[in-house]
């Protein structure tokens, strides 16, 4: 993004940014009231059209956030609401300390141009990383809360994603999308200038999942909190460099986070689906933490003993060259 680009971008945000979405009560109507984690979530006023290719526009995912380690990304993540995003734990195997992260959301590049200062204004810092308590360093509970330490301005380009109580009406549904700025195939890096990538894939039931890890002999059981998505065939997957980013569907017109990137075996290879944590599953976790007033905890220091445990052909999403 240049310079002019960028002042565009920057006046637009002024024209938009007290935008209220006038229909946000007649879309709650259609959901249990307390099946939502946050309101308001998951609403994109930028119309959908056909992508050709698979660069996303800006403002098709407001929600989605660049997790930075000292300014570069390294993750994705999703914004819940203006003091909360959501990401992978992974993520936070060798740098804990959350002075070195911060989130960039409202950007449609991972690299912004230095005369870019709107995305420089969209950067926030950590307060406090928060790992499930469950989460041993494996493949599973693969789920991270970022406090985030000042609160999110919402605009037409920056907006919370929904998790539900459940989210097993998505068990079969084909057209979820999964958004990142990781590698575009295993050993090919996102190219210059790194506009945020989006594919749909179809959420794949766990048994049919575990039968195509199988195949032919490569065996990896996906369990508890894990959700595959991708299609059997291969080719349409998360990659490297886009763990912690959200796996969302749609459902009555709002956007619901179902999974976050975390797994796989290469990037888009057949009978590899990707997998990812099912986030309703740590519904009352996440709601527990974000009802919390301020109660500081230090990060978890984690197990690093059991991260040998991995099988080497089972990668997390985290970019190669860390
Ligand atoms: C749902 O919430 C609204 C507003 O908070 C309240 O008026 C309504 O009675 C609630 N409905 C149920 C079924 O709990
Ligand atoms: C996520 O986990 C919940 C609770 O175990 C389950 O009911 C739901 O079906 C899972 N979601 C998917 C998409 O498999
Ligand atoms: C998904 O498909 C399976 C097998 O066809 C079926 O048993 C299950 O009820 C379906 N789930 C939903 C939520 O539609």
């Amino acid at each position: 993004m240049d310079a002019r680009v960028g002042a565009l971008l920057l006046a637009q945000l002024l024209v938009f940014g007290r935008q209220e979405f006038q229909d946000g009560d007649q879309l709650f109507a259609g959901f249990e009231n307390s099946s939502l984690l946050t309101w308001p979530c998951g609403q994109r006023s930028i119309s959908t059209r056909v992508v050709g290719g698979k660069d996303s526009e800006l403002g098709r995912w407001p929600w989605q956030g660049s997790l930075r380690l000292w300014g570069s990304h390294h993750c994705g993540a999703s914004l819940l609401n203006r003091r909360w995003a959501l990401t992978a734990a992974h993520c936070f195997e060798k740098h804990s300390d959350p002075f070195e992260w911060s989130v960039q959301f409202g950007e449609l590049s991972a690299s912004p141009s230095i005369w870019n200062l709107q995305a420089y204004y969209n950067r926030y810092g950590v307060e406090e990383i928060v790992l499930s308590p469950m989460y041993l360093g494996a493949s599973s509970y693969d789920i991270a809360l970022l406090k985030l330490s000042s609160s999110v301005t919402y605009n037409k380009y920056i907006q919370p994603i929904c998790v539900l109580t459940s989210s097993s009406e998505f068990q079969n549904r084909t057209d979820c999308w999964v958004t990142g700025w990781g590698d575009i195939q295993e050993d090919q890096e996102l190219p210059s200038p790194y506009i945020l990538q989006e594919v749909q894939v179809g959420i794949i039931n766990t048994a049919i999942c575990n039968y195509l890890y199988a195949q032919p002999t490569f065996r990896y059981d996906i369990w508890g909190d894990m959700i595959c998505a991708g299609n059997p065939q291969g080719g349409k997957d998360a990659c490297f460099g886009d763990s912690g980013g959200p796996l969302a569907c749609e459902k009555k017109g709002l956007w619901i986070q179902v999974g976050i990137v975390s797994w796989g075996s290469g990037c888009g290879r057949p009978n590899r689906p990707g997998v990812y944590t099912n986030v309703s599953r740590h519904f009352n976790w996440i709601r527990m933490l974000l009802a919390r007033s301020s109660v500081h905890r230090p990060a978890p220091c984690l197990p690093l003993v059991l991260l040998p445990l991995l099988s080497p052909a089972f990668h997390p999403r985290l970019p190669e060259r860390t």
